[in-house]
């Protein structure tokens, strides 16, 4: 199996190495998220000859289980979520590899029993004691388990071996409980140490954003307000909440989706071309860009923001219920499942070019894009002829599905006349690179496994972040629900999104 392809930005960019001996501890070993995505991206690496000779892969959890069984249930994961089948030799090679701890997370015994443990892997595994905390825990817990391996002495990097914590999303709630999180997590482990990641960041199409921008020399002398109308970035989901109702009931589409993932799609799209492609460079130039986002004052906020929630309707024929009457969802939840938004960027690329942002769910289609809208030519040239206006010309990058990149602009229709119409240029992922199917998870664990930061957000970075978005948290916690406009499963979502743009005379890309 061929799994080059989840690393080949990397590879192509600095000469692809093998990590260090280590061990991979995943907190929350049971759990969906190492069944589904952490363990077949680790299978994915193992197969590509991109894990350590000498790597182990340990598992804590609750559940009663010895290491066997513990092997049984990672096998019966990757059989059921490899994302290209299993070979035999690499598939026994990992399981081989793997151990269990058994123990509460909130229980100083077993991080000590770990401690032991991880000695004894180091002593018959050769892992050199490096060792990768994955906190695939609930996130209440996260603050707690990074003080329990710190208690315990395996935050230290004093006697050469290094420890690092890799951290999933939700990462706080808002502005202060985020801050708050980044304190706990700093004071056992230094920001060296932590990977926090954004899954958006492991997305190739997502990555490829910056090569598109710096490897190509013809957008970056136009990639500015002189050439740039606005820009659109769309994440439109099909889902509705399904089972999660409980927990995105007092999240929404706001918490979940902007001040993370959409966010670092505006971040790429926005920055300024880094010295270098390193973490330190690359992070610096995002961070600027989030930080040169207008503050949002009250009044801008009841403009230019809309939070929307579904009522019932249908996705692709499929009935869909109200939000509201989910399973966990509050009877007269206000929990938005739509946001959209006009921001505005002050600085001297983009002063005065509207960035639009929205992310739903239950929409007509599962799309994620970024579409550049570039300004209209001056029309002199067309003036005598029957031409009303020129399409403005359009540079889409598709996130996914469907990965690519598309330029619209106008051509002649053959004939005697002038007319024109607008085609397309479309540049598909699939009619040029081999995809090996992957998790999105393969880069990400690759690059901490060789330390490498430059997909992962600092403290900084995830404070920048909310620090954007928390006037309007606040703006609707005092209106209690009265800006929620309804628009129904299945459509493009609600009126008042539509308006955001038809008051500036644009419009949305259609989302089907
Ligand atoms: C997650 C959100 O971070 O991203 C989910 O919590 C959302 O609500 C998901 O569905 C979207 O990710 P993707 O990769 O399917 O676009």
């Amino acid at each position: 199996m061929d799994v080059a392809a989840p690393v080949r930005l990397a590879a192509g960019i600095r000469a692809p190495r093998r990590p260090d001996p280590c061990a991979f501890v995943i907190f929350g070993a049971s759990g969906d998220l190492t069944k589904r995505l952490l363990l077949p991206a680790l299978y994915n690496l193992a197969a590509g000859r991109l894990l350590p000779d000498h790597f182990a892969l340990v598992g804590v959890a609750r559940a009663d289980w010895s290491d066997d069984e513990f092997r049984r249930q990672m096998r019966a994961a990757l059989a059921e979520f490899a994302t290209d089948g299993t070979e035999a030799e690499t598939l026994d090679g990992l399981i081989g590899r793997c151990r269990y701890v058994r123990g509460d997370f909130d229980d100083a015994s077993t991080y000590r029993r770990l401690k032991d443990r991880l000695g004894d892997i180091a002593r018959t595994l050769g892992t050199g004691d490096n060792c990768l905390f994955y906190l695939a825990t609930p996130p209440d817990l996260f603050a707690h388990v990074a003080r329990l391996l710190g208690e315990a002495g395996l935050a230290s990097e004093k006697n050469g071996p290094w420890r690092r914590l890799i951290v999933e999303k939700p990462f706080g709630f808002d502005l202060q409980s985020a801050c708050r999180l980044n304190g706990e997590l700093l004071r056992f482990f230094a920001e060296s140490q932590i990977f926090r990641i954004d899954h958006y960041l492991g997305k190739e199409t997502v990555q490829n954003i910056m090569v598109l921008r710096f490897a190509n020399g013809m957008f970056e002398p136009i990639w500015n307000r002189h050439h740039i109308d606005h820009v659109q970035i769309t994440v439109a989901e099909t889902v509705s909440v399904e089972n999660r109702g409980r927990l995105y009931d007092h999240t929404g589409a706001l918490r979940d989706m902007v001040p993370n993932h959409l966010f670092q799609l505006l971040a790429l799209t926005a920055m300024e071309p880094p010295s270098c492609f390193e973490a330190y460079a690359v992070r610096a130039e995002k961070l600027k860009a989030i930080e040169a986002l207008h503050p949002l004052s009250k009044e801008a906020i009841a403009a230019d923001v809309v939070r929307g929630q579904y009522v019932a309707g249908s996705v692709r024929g499929k009935p869909i219920a109200a939000y509201r009457d989910a399973a966990g969802i509050a009877p007269a939840s206000t929990t938005e499942t739509y946001v959209a938004m006009r921001l505005s960027i002050d600085n001297w690329r983009w002063a005065g070019v509207p960035f639009y942002l929205r992310t739903g769910k239950a929409l007509a289609a599962r799309k994620t894009e970024i579409a550049i809208k570039f300004r209209s030519a001056p029309l002199a040239l067309f003036r005598d002829m029957p031409i009303e206006s020129l399409a403005q010309n359009l540079l889409v990058l598709r996130i996914q599905p469907d990965e690519g990149a598309a330029l619209h602009f106008n051509a002649k229709i053959p004939g005697p006349d002038i007319h024109i119409e607008n085609v397309r240029m479309n540049f598909k992922y699939e009619d040029y690179f081999d995809v090996a199917p992957s998790t999105g998870y393969e880069t990400l664990i690759y690059d901490c496994m060789i330390g490498d930061q430059m997909l992962f957000q600092r403290a900084i970075d995830i404070e920048a972040g909310w620090r954007a978005v928390d006037p309007i948290l606040e703006a609707w916690r005092r209106a209690e629900g009265r800006e929620l406009c309804l628009y129904q499963a299945g459509s493009e979502g609600p009126a008042a999104a539509g308006r955001l743009m038809t008051r500036s005379g644009q419009g949305w890309r259609p989302i089907a």
